[in-house]
């Protein structure tokens, strides 16, 4: 208990100097390893005819028949209008987090290193969107909006939610676009521009994903069953947004695409499930680590092939 000793109450919970120490190292590497995008991406260069936005097996029609019967130039413009669009939801959603963290942090002690964090963490996502932004345009796509529905939901949730079901909500959308961007940096045929600013990011939120785990493990210790419940159907109603809205259907129409079979064919796609199944593997094991992984929640999950 030698921890708690040195604990000091912040605005109701417990914060140890354990808990601070995490975000001390969290500091020490925004130090050594942190990219400014307007210097270490080459915005000028042309972008290759043939090379696709994402890794083929990442677009959501591979392994369909449409694919197979795609040109290989719609194939190419399908994963540049894909990427694009995760990117445009990286940007909505990184404006959320930036807002839930700075009222998280609103007149929290300047002296503690989750005070600097969080702060650091913001700066990040900042030059995120930015970098998100130019590479759209770059691509030439256009912006793609989540469905009206889910921007309102959006804004009540960036006003609302605090604690792990802020910090929840950011881990999810940390943690599935981590996955996909680790395959996208090393992605053979792939643009350059993605697989750069997939590499800037994979490094930087890294750091992002230990602190929103950090911050759940601190705000649910202690926690009691009902606010854990209400809490875990939270993060993956949350979920259910942000996993819903990653790809516009506004992308099989820029490929040329029937748009209503391509959507058939996407809800029918086996791989496309199985590979959200894989990729959502070390989130689903946290989640059930902390008591987050309720029924109600599980059945959230199953839904959108996570679990
Ligand atoms: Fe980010
Ligand atoms: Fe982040």
């Amino acid at each position: 208990m030698a921890q708690l000793t040195t604990a000091a109450h912040v605005h109701g919970r417990t914060h140890t100097s354990a808990d601070d120490d995490v975000s001390k190292r969290l500091l020490d590497s925004a130090a050594t390893l942190s990219f400014d995008p307007s210097v270490e991406i080459d915005w000028d260069a042309p972008l290759p005819e043939d090379q696709y936005g994402l890794n083929p097996e990442w677009s959501t029609l591979y392994g369909t028949r449409l694919w197979e019967e795609m040109t290989e130039q719609q194939r190419v413009t399908l994963t540049r209008h894909e990427v694009g669009s995760i990117m445009m939801t990286g940007i909505w959603f990184e404006m959320i987090l930036q807002q839930m963290v700075l009222r998280d942090q609103y007149l929290k002690d300047p002296a503690n290193a989750e005070f600097r964090f969080a702060l650091t963490e913001i700066a990040d996502e900042c030059r995120h969107s930015i970098m998100f932004a130019r590479a759209c345009e770059k691509m030439g796509v256009p912006q793609y909006k989540p469905l009206r529905a889910w921007a309102e939901a959006g804004r009540g949730f960036k006003a609302l939610a605090r604690a792990e079901l802020a910090y929840g909500g950011i881990l999810v959308a940390e943690e599935v676009l981590d996955v996909m961007q680790r395959d996208w940096m090393r992605g053979e045929n792939v643009l350059e521009i993605v697989r750069g600013t997939s590499r800037i990011h994979v490094v930087e939120e890294s750091r992002h994903m230990k602190f929103a785990r950090q911050e759940i493990r601190e705000r649910l210790r202690g926690a009691g069953t009902a606010r854990r419940r209400v809490n875990a159907f939270g993060v993956a109603a949350a979920a259910f947004v942000i996993v819903s809205s990653m790809v516009n259907k506004g992308v099989y129409a820029a490929a040329g695409l029937d748009t209503e079979r391509a959507l058939a064919e996407v809800r029918a796609n086996q791989h496309r499930k199985s590979m959200m199944r894989t990729s959502s593997r070390h989130l689903m094991a946290f989640l059930a680590e902390s008591g987050l992984l309720t029924r109600p929640a599980a059945g959230i999950y199953r839904q959108l092939d996570m679990l």
